[in-house]
């Protein structure tokens, strides 16, 4: 079983490479929200959590997740951490968290995908990233083949992870959020918001809550790049995973 958060795309693929064929998996804002933090696993099947770092830490929605899992009858349990340069020290965040459920994280693997934070700095797009996907595709080919190994190691971090998630945590405001008269009112930023924090009103956007996770899915994944943070975002790049509707 494997649970995934992803603003873009990069780790909702590879929780599916992870996957596989017949592998079940789990989107944990969907979780969050329908209430569902109870699971139980066959006997000593392994159990994934993939999503993005952010700031060196762990986001809101699989913290929100984490603190209200009850997982039962999990084997080896792993973390794939996608970022655009360094996961940081989202492992050791979260094996402190999984281990106030009473739950071992056994190895966090680093993936380093294209970098989708443009509200901090210029990105590339998709058609840009051809070489970075394919480095993607080589490390889920090494990291599954070491899960399948169960390979153990010693995560920390746990400490820096919390003192990094400050800094994450003083970034989640909406306000700098606006959109632009391109907008069709089409309405898929409110659709794909992982934490309901966009309504449509007179058919345009509209940021409802004061702080969101910053996934940046709604100002990368706008059909029309309608929507901007701030002067910066005006110039930059939007990216997505290729093929993510
Ligand atoms: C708010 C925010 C903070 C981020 N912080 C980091 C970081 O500290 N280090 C890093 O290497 N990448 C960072 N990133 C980049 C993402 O972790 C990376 O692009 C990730 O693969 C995106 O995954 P997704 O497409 O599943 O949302 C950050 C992205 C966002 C939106
Ligand atoms: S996704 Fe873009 S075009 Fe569609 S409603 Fe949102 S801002 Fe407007
Ligand atoms: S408002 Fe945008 S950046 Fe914030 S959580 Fe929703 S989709 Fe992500």
């Amino acid at each position: 079983m494997i649970f995934y958060f992803s603003g873009t795309g990069n780790s909702r693929h590879a929780a599916e490479f992870l996957a596989g064929l017949n592998g079940e998996i789990v989107e944990i804002s969907k979780a969050v929200r329908e209430g569902k933090f109870s699971y139980t696993v066959k006997n000593g099947e392994s159990v994934g959590f993939v999503f993005p770092v952010y700031c060196g830490s762990v986001g809101d929605p699989i913290v929100e997740f984490v603190q209200k899992l009850e997982l039962k009858n999990a084997g080896y349990v792993y973390a794939v951490i996608t970022c655009g340069a360094g996961m940081g020290a989202a492992g050791g965040y979260l094996a402190k968290l999984l281990k106030a459920r009473g739950i071992t994280l056994d190895n966090a693997y680093q993936l380093v995908m294209p970098n989708n934070a443009l509200i901090y700095s210029g990105i590339k797009k998709a058609d840009e990233c051809g070489e970075a996907i394919r480095s993607a595709e080589n490390q889920l080919d090494q990291i599954s083949s070491r899960i399948n190994r169960k390979e153990k190691a010693q995560i920390k971090g746990g400490l820096k992870g919390t003192i990094f998630r400050k800094t994450y945590l003083m970034m989640l405001s909406t306000k700098k959020f606006y959109v632009t008269d391109k907008c069709t009112g089409c309405g898929k930023c409110q659709s794909v918001c992982p934490v309901g924090a966009i309504s449509l009103k007179d058919g345009k956007p509209v940021w409802v809550k004061d702080k969101c996770a910053k996934c940046t899915g709604c100002i990368n994944r706008c059909p029309v790049e309608a929507i901007q943070y701030g002067k910066a975002t005006e110039k930059r790049s939007r990216y997505v995973y290729p093929g993510l509707k």
